[in-house]
């Protein structure tokens, strides 16, 4: 089974913390952010890892992974320009090859019992892509899905002024390989950047996307620096 981490970007919204280094390499109370994401793969069944990442920090994570005693083959690759998310998708074509997939931000920490589970099921029984979504109080920030009582997703929105629903869609897609076409048929945004969102809508339009609602978790977009103080408290709860 095949994940792809993505642990590029540029962090700016944690500057100066990330001037010079990559934001998965934080800590998040006692282990590097990229820990958390590693550690969901591999729950799931994960057992080959695409790391993505810059120039400069890639020989970081090379380093700290391959000395770690992960069930989990490695694999690595630079992005020379952050040019969006679904650029992950175009430089893990050989990677991926014919298979389905996991894609995983990896500033997205999921802390639950059963997501893991739940995910799994998803990844079974996905045939096109399955998104995962969660009820958010600040939806303008999000990807931000609308679905219908089935769960069956109607529309999808990047960060809308005015949110059709507060169901944001998390860091974590599943995906067959026709993710890696769609993904050369994109064009740049606005924002100059390839959007995951537009990958999504593509198989929306296809009638090939699911939604799964996770109720029972917390969800951590780290890429603040209140979100990351969050995490990092949340889970030292846990931990006593
Ligand atoms: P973002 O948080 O949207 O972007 P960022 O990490 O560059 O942060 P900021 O907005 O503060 O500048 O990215 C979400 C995740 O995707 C994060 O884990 C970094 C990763 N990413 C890449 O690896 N390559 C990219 O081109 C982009 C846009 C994001």
């Amino acid at each position: 089974m095949k994940g792809i981490i993505l642990a590029g970007g540029n962090g700016t919204r944690l500057h100066p913390l990330t001037k010079v280094i990559s934001k998965h390499l934080l800590p998040v109370y006692d282990k590097p952010m990229i820990y958390y994401p590693i550690q969901t793969l591999e729950d799931i069944g994960v057992n080959e890892i695409l790391i993505i990442s810059t120039e400069r920090d890639l020989p970081l994570y090379q380093k700290l992974l391959e000395n770690e005693e992960w069930g989990i083959k490695f694999y690595y690759k630079v992005q020379k320009e952050p040019k969006g998310i679904a650029e992950a998708l175009i430089l893990g074509e050989e990677f991926i090859g014919k298979d389905p997939f996991i894609l995983m931000l990896g500033d997205n920490l999921v802390i639950s019992d059963s997501f893991n589970k739940h995910v799994k099921q998803a990844f079974s029984n996905n045939d096109g892509a399955t998104i995962f979504g969660i009820e958010t109080n600040n939806p303008s920030a999000f990807g931000i899905a609308e679905i219908d009582g089935d769960n069956k997703v109607i529309s999808i929105d990047e960060k809308p002024a005015n949110p059709k629903s507060n169901i944001a869609v998390i860091g974590i897609y599943i995906y067959n390989n026709n993710a890696v076409n769609y993904a050369k048929q994109l064009k740049p945004s606005k924002r100059g950047e390839l959007e995951i969102t537009d990958i999504n809508k593509m198989y929306l339009e296809q009638q090939t996307l699911k939604l799964f609602k996770i109720e029972d978790a917390r969800w951590f977009d780290t890429g603040t620096i209140e979100n990351l103080y969050e995490a990092a408290s949340y889970i030292k709860s846990l931990d006593k």
